[in-house]
């Protein structure tokens, strides 16, 4: 069976990176670019981590630059949790992998016009350069198969009592998403919030020592720490990664046809919400599969594999 074709689009970030490793060597998942976006850090940090992992794992995927900012609003990092660098934790050698001179919006736009419709979109960090790319050629729309997106929740946010991180970030870039009509699953903080990368899990992906196991577990350590830190949380949670294990696996998710949309308009205390249907009260058509529960062990069990992947 022909490997899924994937453009990962992401803000590394400690959770991004491990996507990265998951997708990078699946059996089933055909890793064809990455789209860098600003977010956990600004875009020269994020790129610069991008190519790190692509290096270090000995992915020769490329690397395209996106948009530093958001469609309207101001930008914000988080360096509390990701660090100065945006992946503080592992060392890395010196930096050879170089990004690639087009810019990732016209990356999108001319790869996925000139595609079948095969391509998935698997965005883990602000929607922007979507956003971007949709706006800039709308006739690419039809053409993407599926959105796999890390982000939002149908209960609470995480950096307001409304909104999360990825969505809230840029808000405007989001409703253009998820009005646009493409099939999206909302992998949200519902979901990711109940895998929690305690310390026995990175001891468990440690063991197998090898390169990639050893990146995980340094990523992780780091990233436990600031969680630890900031929410007093002993694991945290791996959001990004459930997307491709998802895609890897659907049976990892259950899922539930919601209409979604964002509160963008309003600059309120739910600024940034994504809006989810779970009662169908709006009468309006399903435009979203929200996951609503994961399969825990599942999950560890695919991100194991993902490791295995490595020599
Ligand atoms: O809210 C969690 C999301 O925000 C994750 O994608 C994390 O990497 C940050 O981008
Ligand atoms: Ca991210």
């Amino acid at each position: 069976m022909d490997k899924r074709k994937v453009i990962l689009d992401c803000d590394p970030g400690h959770d991004d990176a491990v996507n990265i490793l998951l997708a990078g060597k699946s059996p089933v998942l055909d890793l064809i670019g990455i789209t860098v976006v600003a977010g956990n850090q600004t875009l020269e940090k994020t790129t610069r981590n991008a190519l790190n992992v692509c290096q270090y794992l000995g992915l020769d995927v490329p690397v395209y630059q996106g948009c530093g900012q958001p469609m309207i609003i101001e930008k914000r990092n988080s360096p509390e949790i990701h660090g100065e660098t945006g992946l503080d934790g592992p060392t890395f050698d010196p930096l050879t992998k170089e990004k690639e001179t087009k810019h990732a919006v016209n990356y999108l736009t001319e790869t996925i016009m000139a595609s079948d419709g095969e391509i998935t979109l698997v965005p883990t960090g602000p929607l922007t350069n979507i956003g971007m790319a949709m706006r800039m050629e709308p006739a690419i729309i039809p053409k993407i198969k599926e959105i796999v997106l890390m982000g939002g929740s149908y209960q609470l946010g995480n950096v307001s009592p409304a909104a999360e991180f990825n969505i809230l970030a840029d808000a405007d870039a989001a409703h253009v998403v998820f009005s646009s009509g493409v099939p999206i699953v909302m992998v949200g903080l519902d979901v990711t919030r109940k895998v929690l990368c305690y310390p026995s899990v990175v001891e468990r992906m440690r063991a197998i020592d090898t390169r990639a196991a050893h990146l995980f577990a340094d990523m992780m350590e780091f990233f436990n720490k600031t969680q630890k830190e900031v929410f007093g949380w002993e694991g945290g949670p791996l959001h990004d990664p459930v997307t491709c294990a998802y895609l890897i696996d659907p049976s990892v998710l259950e899922v539930k046809e919601m209409y979604t949309e964002i509160d963008h308009g309003f600059y309120g205390p739910s600024y940034g919400r994504t809006n989810c249907d779970y009662f169908g009260m709006s009468g309006k058509t399903p435009n979203t599969k929200v996951a609503v529960d994961i399969d825990v062990e599942k999950f560890w069990d695919i991100i194991e594999a993902g490791i295995r992947n490595y020599s």
